[in-house]
């Protein structure tokens, strides 16, 4: 059986175009992968905490020591950690909202962070991601245009995305854009239709791999 991570993280509800391209994208995959079970995390409408001091003391106290609090900020980032190790494909949907990441995703991925579950440091001091094997695929929905210059100057969101991913061991990532679609209604209906065939083919590639 095929287990998908679907996350999306953008704040624009019905109107978001990283869910819209990431959803037809996660329906298409779950054609091809009819056994497929789908867990969903929509940090958009459910955010998740930020770092804290309970949510720090539940990584770094000893297990003992813990209090009630740091127990449990540290049970729902067992829970995070445990979703993305079982899945074998995430697709993640990625809104800019000023130049990166959201808050969202970001309180997400610190979740995940995790020394000795998602990542390590190596003897001579590299670090090592540790969640490896998995395909991951990143729908990234911008206003304006990043893929090239001279906005690709001020992507601060897919360079980040790559990085922390690839830290934890998600090297194999695909990049799909939903870009320009702040310049008209035509641009962003040309943009989705853009990033709608490319999802549909990845997701052909999917099934032939
Ligand atoms: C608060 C806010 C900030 C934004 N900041 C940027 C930005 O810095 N650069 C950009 O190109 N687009 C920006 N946008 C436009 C969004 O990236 C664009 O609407 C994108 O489609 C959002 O993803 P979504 O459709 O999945 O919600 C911003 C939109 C909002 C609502």
């Amino acid at each position: 059986m095929t287990n998908i991570l679907f996350v999306t993280t953008s704040p624009r509800g019905a109107d978001s175009l990283s869910t819209k391209v990431a959803q037809t994208l996660l329906d298409d995959l779950e054609a091809t992968h009819p056994a497929a079970r789908v867990v969903t995390r929509d940090l958009g409408t459910d955010p998740l905490p930020h770092l804290g001091p309970d949510l720090l003391g539940g990584f770094f106290a000893p297990e003992d020591a813990r209090t009630a609090e740091q127990k449990a900020a540290a049970a729902l980032s067992d829970d995070l950690v445990a979703e993305l190790k079982a899945a074998d494909i995430v697709v993640l949907a990625s809104a800019m909202i000023n130049f990166t990441i959201t808050s969202t995703l970001k309180s997400w991925l610190d979740h995940l962070a995790r020394a000795g579950q998602t990542f390590r440091y190596t003897e001579d001091g590299r670090p090592e991601g540790l969640v490896t094997g998995k395909k991951v695929y990143v729908v990234l929905a911008t206003g304006g245009i990043y893929s090239a210059a001279p906005g690709d100057a001020f992507d601060f969101q897919a360079p980040y995305l790559k990085h922390m991913l690839g830290f934890m061991g998600l090297t194999d990532v695909e990049i799909i854009r939903v870009e320009g679609s702040i310049f008209s209604p035509e641009a962003a209906e040309n943009a989705v239709a853009a990033a709608t065939a490319q999802a549909r083919t990845v997701a052909q590639q999917a099934e032939a791999a």
